[in-house]
C-alpha cells in the first residue's frame, strides 16, 4: 500500500507541475495525450485504492486549472437527439408508424417525461465507478469535462448498490435551477460582474470552464433520464424500470413521469405539464415520449440521428410584444447583406432580444414589415429570435419604408440582387472588410481551424489594423505586433500564437470547410476530402470530376468549381499549403465519421502480451480503425507499446528506448 500512495503522490506532484506549466506559463513540455495518460494513471490508481478523496489531489483540487474542457473523448455508443414534433397530434403518426414497424394492434406502453432545457451529459461508470463525463458534442466525440463533473454535488462518483453492470454510460441532462440562476444574477450584479444571459449558458460555461465558480458547479443539477450497458448486465425490460433502477443507483430522476397507454393519456399529461411549466423551477422545452419496452426500442432501432422508438413534442415557444425601431443592414461572409430590426429590448424565456434577423426582402415583404411598427417576437426552437407578425402598424410614417441599401454599409462597394436566389450581395469580395472579417471569423472557429483566443474582436482589430488581408498572414504574425493591440498583453498573445502553431496540423476535411464554400458545410467537406485526399488536386478540379462524386449537387460543384477557379485564390491556396500540415482524414467505421485528433493517429504501436477483452486480431483492427499501424518489432520509430498480462521482452526493450507504455485499454474495447 505504501508503494501505491508513494506511487500516487508521485504522479500527483507530477501532474500539478505539469498543470503549472501549462496554465501559467504557457508552455507545456508534453503532449496533451501524454497528460492524459497520466491524468487517467492517476485516476485508476486513486480509484482502485480508495484514495480519491483527498484535497491534494489535482482531480479534487478545487478551482484547479485542469483544463479538461478542450480535451474530447469518444462515446461508447453514439449520443443521438430526439425528432421533434410541435403538435400533439404528431403523436398519432408516431404511434402509427411504431405499430405497424412491431406489427401490432393493441395499445403500446409509453413513458412519458419531461424534456428538460439544460445540455446532455454521458456518464461513463466501470465497475461502478465514474470514469468519464463526456457532452454530448458532435454525437460520436463529445468535451471531456469530467474534472468538472466530479464536483457536481449530483454526479455520484460511486454508484450504490450491488449488481452494477461493469460498464454502461448513463444519460443525462445538465442543468441549473432557475432560483440559483437569479440569485447568482443578483450577487453578480451587486459585484458589478457580467451578468448571465440564461440558466442553460450559466450551467454549459460551467460545467465546460475550469475556471468557472466551484460554487455553481455544485449548485449544477443532473438528471438521469437513461442508460446503456456495454457490459455486464442489468435485468431489465423496460424504460420505466430502468429510471427506476438509476434511483436506486443514487442518480436524480425527474419525478414526473408518467406511463400512458394511448392519445388521451399521453394529451393529458402534454397539456398538465405545458400550464405547470411555469411553476417548475427549472426550464422545460416539451415531453419525451419513449416507448416502454426495451425488446421494442430494440427492433424498432435508430434512423441516422434519431432513436425510432422516442420522440419530443415541444412546447410553442414563448412570445412577445415589441416595436421594430430601426432596420440595419449586415454584410455576411459570402457578401449577404441581410436587414437586422433592431427592436425595443424584451425578454423572452430569460433572455434579453434587442435584435432580430429578417433574413430577406422576402419575408419583410412577406410580414409587410414596417420601421415602428409593433411585432410580436418569439424565440423559434426557445433559440433564435424572429419576428412572427405585425400586431399593430405604425400611425405617423409611411409603410414600406425598409429600404435596402445601394452600396454596402462598409466599403461603398454596389449591392447587387442576385436572379439566381433573389438576394442582395456586397460586390466588394475580399476587399470588402465586412465580407473578410466574417471570412475569418469562419476560417478559425471551432469546427474550422480551431484557434483558441482569435475570437471577432481580436480579428477586427487585426483587419482594422492592416495586419492581415488573407488567412495566411495569421501565421506570419509577431508578438510585437500583437502587443500593440488593444488589450493583448503578452500573456494572450502567446496563447494566440501558440494556438495558431498548433492548428497548422489539420485534416483536410477542416480546410476545405474553413474556406466557407457556399453550400460546404462538414459533412460535404468531408465526402471533399475523401475524394480528393489532397488539396492539390482539389485546387485543380475539373468540372467532371465533380460530377462524378456522388452526393453532391450541381449548386454546390458549380460553386466548389468557381472557388478554387481563379488565379487570386490559387496564390493564396499554394501559400496556405506551405503554412499547414495539411494531414488526410481517418474514417473510423464505427461510426462512419471523420475522427479528428485522435491520438493513435499516424502512431506507429507495438503490442505485447495478452488480453482477456479482447483478441490480438481485434485489437490490431481496433487500432488501425483509431488510425495506428501496428508492427511487431521495437525500433526507435515505434510511437505507443501496448501492454497486456505476461509481456514479452520487448517491453523491456520499450523502456529502454523510453517508449510511451499504455497499460489501460478500455479506450479500445468498444
Ligand atoms: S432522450 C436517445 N429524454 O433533449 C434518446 N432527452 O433534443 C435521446 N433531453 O440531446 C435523449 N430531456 O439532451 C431524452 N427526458 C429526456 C430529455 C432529453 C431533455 C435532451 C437531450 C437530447 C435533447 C434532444
Amino acid at each position: 500500500m505504501e508503494f501505491y500512495k508513494n506511487k500516487v503522490f508521485k504522479l500527483r506532484q507530477k501532474i500539478l507541475y505539469h498543470n503549472y506549466l501549462y496554465h501559467t506559463l504557457y508552455a507545456p513540455v508534453i503532449s496533451d495525450e501524454k497528460y492524459d495518460s497520466l491524468i487517467r494513471e492517476l485516476q485508476i490508481l486513486e480509484e482502485k485504492y480508495n484514495l480519491l478523496i483527498n484535497t491534494h489531489s489535482p482531480m479534487q483540487k478545487i478551482g484547479s486549472a485542469i483544463q479538461s474542457g478542450c480535451r474530447s473523448f469518444f462515446h461508447l455508443t453514439p449520443m443521438l437527439s430526439l425528432d421533434n414534433t410541435f403538435n400533439i397530434s404528431d403523436y398519432l403518426k408516431f404511434e402509427k408508424k411504431t405499430k405497424n414497424i412491431l406489427n401490432i394492434k393493441d395499445s403500446i406502453e409509453i413513458c412519458c417525461e419531461l424534456k428538460i432545457d439544460g445540455l446532455a451529459l454521458n456518464l461513463i461508470y466501470k465497475e461502478g465507478k465514474l470514469f468519464k463525463a463526456v457532452t454530448r458534442g458532435d454525437g460520436k466525440f463529445g468535451e471531456d469535462v469530467t474534472n468538472n463533473a466530479i464536483r457536481m454535488n449530483t454526479i455520484p462518483l460511486v454508484l450504490r448498490g450491488d449488481n452494477i453492470p461493469y460498464l454502461m454510460e448513463i444519460r443525462g441532462e445538465v442543468f441549473i435551477k432557475n432560483s440559483d440562476f437569479l440569485s447568482f444574477n443578483q450577487e453578480s450584479g451587486i459585484k458589478k460582474e457580467k451578468l448571465f444571459s440564461n440558466p442553460r449558458n450559466v450551467a454549459a460555461g460551467s460545467l465546460r470552464h475550469n475556471r468557472s465558480s466551484t460554487i455553481i458547479k455544485r449548485k449544477l443539477m443532473f438528471y438521469a433520464y437513461g442508460y446503456n450497458v456495454i457490459k455486464g448486465k442489468d435485468g431489465v425490460s423496460n424504460h420505466f424500470d430502468k429510471l427506476q433502477i438509476l434511483k436506486k443507483w443514487g442518480l436524480l430522476i425527474d419525478n414526473h413521469t408518467v406511463l400512458c397507454s394511448n392519445v388521451k393519456e399521453v394529451s393529458l399529461f402534454y397539456h398538465k405539464i405545458e400550464k405547470k411549466r411555469s411553476l417548475l423551477d427549472f426550464n422545460i422545452d416539451g415531453i419525451v415520449i419513449k416507448i416502454n419496452s426495451i425488446k421494442f426500442q430494440k427492433i424498432l432501432g435508430i434512423s441516422n440521428r434519431f432513436p425510432i422508438w422516442a420522440i419530443a413534442i415541444k412546447f410553442k415557444s414563448f412570445e412577445k410584444i415589441t416595436k421594430v425601431l430601426r432596420v440595419d443592414f449586415q454584410t455576411g461572409r459570402t457578401g449577404i447583406i441581410t436587414p437586422v430590426a433592431r427592436v425595443k429590448p424584451v425578454e423572452i424565456s430569460g433572455v434579453i432580444i434587442s435584435n432580430v434577423s429578417l433574413h430577406s426582402k422576402n419575408q419583410i415583404d412577406k410580414i409587410g414589415l414596417s420601421i415602428g411598427d409593433d411585432v410580436t417576437i418569439c424565440r423559434s426552437g426557445d433559440v433564435i429570435p424572429k419576428i412572427i407578425n405585425v400586431v399593430k402598424l405604425n400611425t405617423n410614417s409611411k409603410r414600406n419604408n425598409i429600404i435596402f441599401p445601394k452600396n454596402c454599409p462598409i466599403c461603398m462597394y454596389k449591392i447587387i440582387q442576385k436572379k439566381k436566389d433573389g438576394h442582395f450581395y456586397c460586390s466588394g469580395g475580399f476587399n470588402c472588410d465586412g465580407q473578410r472579417k466574417k471570412a475569418f471569423y469562419h476560417f478559425f472557429s471551432k469546427k474550422a481551424l480551431n484557434v483558441q483566443g482569435l475570437g471577432c474582436k481580436l480579428i477586427d482589430m487585426l483587419v482594422d489594423n492592416n495586419y492581415v488581408k488573407n488567412p495566411v498572414d495569421f501565421f506570419k504574425l509577431k508578438m510585437n505586433e500583437l502587443i500593440k493591440l488593444d488589450r493583448v498583453g503578452i500573456k494572450l498573445a502567446k496563447n494566440i500564437l501558440q494556438s495558431l502553431n498548433k492548428s497548422r496540423s489539420v485534416v483536410l476535411s477542416k480546410v476545405i470547410y474553413a474556406f466557407g464554400i457556399c453550400g460546404i458545410g462538414l459533412t460535404t467537406a468531408i465526402l471533399l476530402s475523401n475524394y480528393f485526399k489532397n488539396l492539390k488536386k482539389l485546387i485543380y478540379v475539373n468540372k467532371s470530376d465533380l460530377f462524378k462524386i456522388k452526393g453532391l449537387g450541381p449548386t454546390v460543384s458549380e460553386n466548389i468549381f468557381n472557388f478554387f477557379h481563379n488565379k487570386n485564390k490559387i496564390k493564396f491556396l499554394r501559400d496556405l499549403e506551405k503554412e499547414l500540415n495539411i494531414y488526410p482524414d481517418v474514417t473510423d467505421r464505427r461510426f462512419n465519421i471523420v475522427n479528428k485528433n485522435i491520438f493513435l493517429y499516424n502512431k506507429i504501436i507495438v503490442i505485447t502480451g495478452f488480453f482477456n477483452e479482447i483478441s490480438r486480431r481485434q485489437l490490431i483492427k481496433k487500432i488501425e480503425y483509431l488510425g495506428g499501424q501496428v508492427v511487431n518489432s521495437i525500433s526507435k520509430k515505434v510511437n505507443l507499446i501496448i501492454v497486456g498480462k505476461n509481456p514479452g521482452l520487448k517491453l523491456m526493450r520499450a523502456k529502454n528506448l523510453k517508449i510511451e507504455e499504455i497499460y489501460n485499454i478500455d479506450f479500445l474495447l468498444h
